[in-house]
């Protein structure tokens, strides 16, 4: 690899990955989707045409960038060579670009019967596209990988099994019938696995040979992480930087001179149930659900919206060891009289800095504030650090120093032409000028 730049989630997913990648995915040559599935959305609007990418890397919306669907994804194939088909008849050649690991594991329709079921007994509020009990059966090695589709008898096999144990827990466990057809299941699954088969191949060898740039997406957030979320309530893989190595099959060395960039919203949001310190469940929560669409891109669920939290985003910072921040929805913020942000959670005396492992604690704190006078001036679409009022610019400015991380670039709308570079950046190489969050960042831009 001549550069890595890895693109992830800081908060609960939704922060705006997918157009930061593309914007990004210009200056590279490869992008690679290493964990989740399609419970990813990431959206992309060029010049008013909306994409929403679900399983293929967003760079491959640039016809010169390769992608990548890495062996930590799980992958409903059906929705795979739909994606390919819909991206085709927009005018895109997608396929010959696409490399998919022959270790990715499958999600079967019987993973979504189980997502279904055990979302009725206990809500996670997942995305119902099967991904945690693809993940489930993976690691109790049940899972059937696309390598195992090159011999049908094994295939066969391997469903059968799938299916005599799902079956087993519908009707045993949970009393619930199914109507699932295993030889439709088979027939189905095999005819997409022909319309892929020739992109498969073992894609760490790939990359590990590749001699171009690569830009790694995550998916989801880091407070989704399944070991640094706010478990129960995350996704089933290691969405923050800790899925990279596995997600790929590479070395962590062989990402010691990549980029950590985080992607966070100017606000937050989340998905599905769990805590959410900050969140407002009032008008203001409402305010931000509308002038931000908060709106899932994946299941249409209205998002719950709050103010910044910046012990959470603390947290991502130091778990993914992030060395600069992309800071999306800005312009969301533009017409509220006061912005708050969070410096602390408390709970009962004690004041709490560190982001909390226990459902407990997080479940009892309360946030603490510091308020921001709103700037009430439009910076949607602002190109330049002078095109913002004094407000936005303290607002930013205090996140970094809090966070001692840099505001590398700011989006300031959803098009992919609305955003600025905070920092005089060195693309080819993709290191700052200005390394550390430096107190004259204003400066540095004059
Ligand atoms: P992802 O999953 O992280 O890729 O994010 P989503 O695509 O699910 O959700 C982000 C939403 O915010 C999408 O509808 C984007 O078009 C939109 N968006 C991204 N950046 C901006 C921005 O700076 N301002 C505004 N207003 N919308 C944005
Ligand atoms: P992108 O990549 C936001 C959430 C679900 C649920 C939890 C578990 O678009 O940021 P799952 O279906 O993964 O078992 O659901 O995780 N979730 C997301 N929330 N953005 C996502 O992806 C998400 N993917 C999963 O809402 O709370
Ligand atoms: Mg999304």
């Amino acid at each position: 690899m001549k550069r890595g730049l890895v693109i992830l989630g800081a908060q609960w997913g939704d922060e705006g990955k997918g157009k930061v990648v593309d914007l990004l995915s210009a200056d590279f040559s490869a992008t690679v989707r290493y964990q989740g599935g399609s419970n990813a959305g990431h959206t992309v609007l060029i010049k008013g045409e909306k994409f929403v990418l679900h399983l293929l890397p967003t760079g491959m919306l640039h016809e010169h960038t390769l992608g990548v669907v890495a062996q930590g994804m799980v992958v409903d194939l059906e929705l795979l060579v739909k994606e390919i088909e819909e991206l085709e008849s927009r005018g895109l050649s997608v396929r010959d670009r696409l490399f998919i690991s022959d270790r990715v594991h499958l999600v079967m329709p019987y993973h979504k019967v189980l997502d279904s079921l055990f979302e009725s007994k206990g809500k996670i509020g997942t995305t119902l596209r099967g991904i945690g009990p693809s993940y489930m059966l993976k690691y109790g090695r049940r899972g059937i990988r696309v390598c195992d589709l090159e011999n049908p008898d094994r295939a066969y096999r391997l469903m059968k099994e799938n299916m005599e144990f799902v079956h087993d827990l519908c009707e045993k466990v949970y009393c619930e019938n199914h109507t699932l057809s295993l030889e439709e299941i088979f027939e189905k699954t095999l005819e997409h696995y022909r319309r892929i088969r020739d992109r498969v191949t073992d894609t760490t060898r790939w990359l590990l040979q590749y001699e171009g740039e690569v830009l790694f997406e995550g998916a989801q957030g880091t407070m989704l992480d399944v070991d640094m979320g706010t478990y129960p309530y995350v996704t089933s893989s290691n969405s923050s930087a800790l899925g990279l190595s596995n997600g790929t099959g590479l070395p962590p060395r062989y990402f010691s001179n990549a980029s950590f960039w985080g992607v966070s919203k100017a606000y937050a949001t989340r998905v599905g149930e769990g805590p959410f310190p900050t969140e407002l469940t009032g008008e203001e929560g409402q305010e931000l659900r509308e002038r931000g669409k908060e709106y899932g891109a994946t299941t249409g669920r209205p998002r719950r919206c709050g103010w910044l939290d910046l012990v959470a985003l603390k947290h991502a910072v130091e778990v993914n060891g992030l060395d600069g921040l992309v800071l999306t929805k800005l312009d969301v913020l533009d017409h509220f009289e006061e912005i708050k942000v969070c410096v602390a959670y408390q709970r009962g005396q004690d004041l709490i800095y560190h982001f909390p492992a226990s459902l407990d604690t997080l479940l009892e704190v309360k946030p603490v504030y510091k308020t921001f006078k709103g700037w009430r001036k439009d910076t949607r679409g602002a190109r330049s650090l002078s095109e913002l009022p004094q407000g936005a610019l303290d607002y930013l400015e205090f996140i970094q120093e809090y966070l001692g991380v840099p505001i590398v670039m700011l989006s300031t709308g959803p098009e992919r032409e609305e955003y600025l570079w905070l920092r005089p950046y060195d693309l080819a190489s993709l290191k700052t000028n200005t390394p550390s969050p430096a107190k004259d960042w204003k400066k540095t831009m004059a």
